[in-house]
């Protein structure tokens, strides 16, 4: 089995915020899961780099834009580096090879009579790269982004995203391709307006990848970015790859991007004859002080201050647990610091400290044999039919829900065995409880692999055996020795 997912490709004007590392994690959460489940996973994400936007930015800063380009997707990958991101390939879509599949798509569709030339007379928005109708025509500003923009009026080349509009009414209201539910009518209602062709080249923005057929011409950068889900994987250029991943099981990206994704996307793999990704999925919107975070709104999080004061994991968490995946949230550090005190600290940092003291103190380093408590094996399987769940439907919070019951359980366990007392028949529990720990461990890697690694290492158990999400049925092997104890998470005040 196969799973092909991808992130959105992030624009190289801004470097990684919270908003960015949110739909990255998301999708490195879910990269792990299916590897863990024994799925061959392609994990595509990278940056986009074409356009007016890139070329102003840069412009701004003194540079060429690919001077920015290579500068900033640098500071990308170091980010993903540092919250552990397992991407198989990062694209660039200033690469050769995804130039090549761009140009060569155009020249088909071309070919084929998808695109025609024609005049494009109207407003675009530079902010959001993105053609748009405006209400007043005097002071024209962008629906979206609400900037003040201007009219353009040259030739171009347009794609024939009208005659899509009924197989795209279809495939939204039938199909699981529009996710969550809720978006559905959104998307819809857009479709239902009325689709017009869509002007796929600009005459003048130099940045960007030149028609192959005319070089007065360069590709619009939406047209050359949503490509890279191609290109990606091998496009026309590694069939073989290609054909081993597509379609894209879950896309994830947020919801200002839709339109582009739920409908001139599919629009332009229906004219390629290509079948359709199975889900796109838009996630909310990390909200300060009212609005959305964003470079341009000033009120940018920075992720290195919570990884660098707590730790990548739990801004992994925080994000995925805080939120259900969908919904717009509040990113605060007073949340993020009573969500780290209660569920890391208290709950399953203290779980871990308890247990070790006690294989310490009562065993001498070594976890003691026998059987494991039956009440302990059924709350696992319960735990793991649920999380895996919320997990396939992408509902991370509620997955992580499921996950604290087994903490919320062994915390309790313990606290009624009483293990360390003289008398309790404590073999029995610890062995049970370390079990438990051990499935927890396996559930909790693709929300915070680093912390279940470092965790395993103090309890003696294989990595190996925590990468694997069967292993929960199975009892760990052998005599095991606890290994050297660190903390992991301190209190904040
Ligand atoms: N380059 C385009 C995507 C092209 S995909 C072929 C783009 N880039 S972006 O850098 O502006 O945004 C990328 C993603 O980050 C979007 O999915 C967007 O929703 C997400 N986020 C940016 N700010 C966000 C928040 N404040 N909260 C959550 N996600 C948001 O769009």
């Amino acid at each position: 089995m196969k799973f092909y997912i991808t992130t959105p490709l992030y624009y190289v004007n801004a470097e990684p915020h919270v908003g960015h590392t949110y739909t990255t994690v998301a999708a490195d959460c879910l990269a792990r899961f299916y590897r863990m489940k024994g799925y061959d996973v392609f994990f595509l994400t990278g940056t986009d780099e074409h356009g007016q936007k890139i070329y102003e930015a840069s412009k701004k800063e003194g540079l060429t834009p690919i001077e920015l380009a290579d500068r900033v997707s640098e500071i990308f990958k170091n980010m993903w580096e540092k919250i552990n991101i397992s991407y198989d390939r990062f694209i660039r879509t200033t690469e050769k090879q995804h130039e090549e599949v761009v140009k060569k798509v155009f020249k088909n569709l071309l070919e084929k009579g998808e695109l025609y030339k024609g005049e494009y007379k109207g407003f675009y928005c530079v902010h959001c790269e993105s053609y748009v109708n405006v209400e007043d025509k005097t002071k024209p500003i962008c629906p979206d982004c609400k900037r003040d923009i201007s009219e353009i009026s040259e030739t171009s080349y347009f794609f024939k995203l009208s005659k899509y509009q009924n197989i795209l009414e279809n495939i939204i209201e039938n199909t699981e391709f529009v996710k969550p539910d809720f978006r559905k009518n959104e998307v819809l209602n857009f479709v239902k307006i009325g689709l017009s062709d869509l002007s796929i080249t600009r005459r003048n923005v130099a940045w960007g990848i030149e028609s192959p057929t005319d070089e007065k011409y360069t590709i619009y950068v939406w047209f050359d970015a949503l490509l890279n889900y191609l290109s990606g994987i091998g496009y026309l250029y590694d069939e073989e790859t290609f054909k081993k991943y597509w379609p894209p099981d879950v896309q994830l990206i947020g919801k200002d991007i839709m339109r582009f994704h739920h409908i001139i996307w599919p629009a332009i793999l229906l004219s390629l004859n290509l079948p359709l990704p199975k889900k796109i999925f838009a996630h909310g919107w990390w909200i300060s002080g009212k609005e959305k975070i964003s470079k341009s709104k000033g009120n940018i999080i920075s992720p290195e201050y919570f990884i660098n004061e707590y730790g990548p994991d739990p801004f992994r968490f925080f994000l995925l647990r805080e939120i259900p995946f969908g919904l717009d949230g509040e990113f605060s550090e007073e949340n993020f610091k009573k969500r780290y005190n209660s569920d890391l600290v208290n709950d399953f940092g203290n779980l871990l400290n308890r247990t070790l003291n006690l294989i310490e103190k009562k065993f001498n380093d070594y976890v003691p044999e026998g059987e494991i408590d039956n009440q302990i094996i059924e709350i696992s399987y319960d735990v793991y039919k649920k999380f895996s769940e919320k997990i396939e439907n992408i509902s991370f919070s509620e997955a992580i829900e499921e996950i604290w019951k087994l903490v919320v359980f062994l915390n309790k366990y313990l606290d009624e065995k009483t293990p360390w007392r003289e008398t309790a028949n404590s073999e029995k529990t610890i062995i049970s409880v370390f079990y438990g720990i051990r499935n927890l461990l396996i559930f909790l890697y693709p929300f915070i692999p680093q912390t279940c690694e470092k965790m395993a290492n103090m309890l003696g158990l294989k990595i190996e055996e925590i990468k694997k999400l069967g292993n929960f049925k199975i009892k760990y092997s052998g005599r095991i020795k606890i290994g050297k104890r660190e903390i992991i998470f301190y209190r904040k005040k």
